[in-house]
């Protein structure tokens, strides 16, 4: 039986994190625009990789059910890169906390229902949920444990609790990790794991919309005052994914690894910290 790695979100991290973990292996590249998902099943088989491709659009259960269905049907899930998702400047926040938050929380409870034992998912979350401040514990509680359909019903989510695209972001992202951390339970009983990978600016399509977007000059700025000094390649979160997923990470699981060239360590504790 083939064994299938589902990577969600046929973009640049998605990509670089595959190249990694697939050979051997089918590769189901799936996307909210077909267009992608193919440009991308196009350099991964010039690249020696078996792959197909479909799409999907992770705020809708219906569509990922169908997703888990055409997974479950070339092989054996054993790896889930979930790499979908909308940044503030590409969406109001009401698609920001559909997408990147209900979505990953449906994701996370679908394949957590079908991954193969000793299978592994990377879920990517971003830096911006650790300059989020602090949440009450309930608070954390509920975006860790909360059913995903009743997510976007919570009261600290509803409308008038959200300042704008960006602040929704934060949440999704922070709650991303705090579901990872929830979800890493489930998954333990079927012998798999489930981390996140939060990364700083990494220049891709998605970075570049922010980086020339209405937030472009902080973005920038982050860039100049971080202890790197530069953005990231994909495939630097690449090297961190396959960490997560492959035999050097077997005792990592519900774990979240930062890696922003130490934009958040500016933003507590150094040039970037809020004045
Ligand atoms: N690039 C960065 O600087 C950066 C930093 C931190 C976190 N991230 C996160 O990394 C993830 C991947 O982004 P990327 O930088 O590789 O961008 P990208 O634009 O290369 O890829 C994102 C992909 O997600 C797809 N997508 C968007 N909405 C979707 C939906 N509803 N259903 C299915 N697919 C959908 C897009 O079509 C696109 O192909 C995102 O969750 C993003 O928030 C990116």
């Amino acid at each position: 039986m083939a064994q299938v790695v589902v990577v969600i979100g046929a973009g640049s991290i998605g990509q670089a994190i595959a190249r990694r973990v697939s050979a051997g292996k089918h590769v189901l590249l799936a996307d909210l625009h077909q267009a992608n998902a193919e440009a991308a099943a196009k350099v991964l088989s010039d690249a020696g990789f078996e792959t197909s491709t479909t799409s999907v659009d992770i705020s809708s259960r219906a569509s990922l059910e169908t997703l888990v269905k055409t997974a479950t049907a070339l092989g054996e899930v054993t790896g889930v890169i979930h790499a979908a998702g909308v940044s503030p400047s590409q969406a109001p926040p009401e698609a920001v906390l559909a997408v990147d938050l209900h979505g990953t929380a449906m994701i996370l409870e679908l394949f957590g229902e079908v991954i193969a034992r000793g299978g592994s998912c990377v879920v990517i979350s971003s830096q911006s949920g650790h300059r989020l401040g602090a949440l009450t514990a309930a608070e954390d509680d509920a975006l860790a444990t909360t059913p995903a359909d009743d997510l976007l019903s919570l009261p600290m989510l509803r409308p008038e609790n959200i300042k704008d695209s960006l602040h929704a972001y934060q949440l999704a992202k922070r709650g991303n990790v705090l579901r990872v951390k929830a979800e890493a339970v489930r998954w333990g009983q079927r012998g798999a794991r489930v981390n996140a990978i939060s990364p700083g600016i990494v220049i891709t399509p998605l970075a570049r919309d922010e980086l020339t977007g209405p937030r472009g000059e902080g973005y920038r700025r982050m860039i100049e005052l971080s202890p790197v000094g530069r953005a990231a390649t994909p495939d630097e979160v690449g090297h961190v994914g396959a960490l997560l997923m492959g035999p050097d990470g077997a005792f990592i699981t519900g774990s979240d690894i930062l890696m922003d060239g130490g934009v958040t360590a500016a933003y507590f504790y150094g040039a970037l910290k809020p004045a």
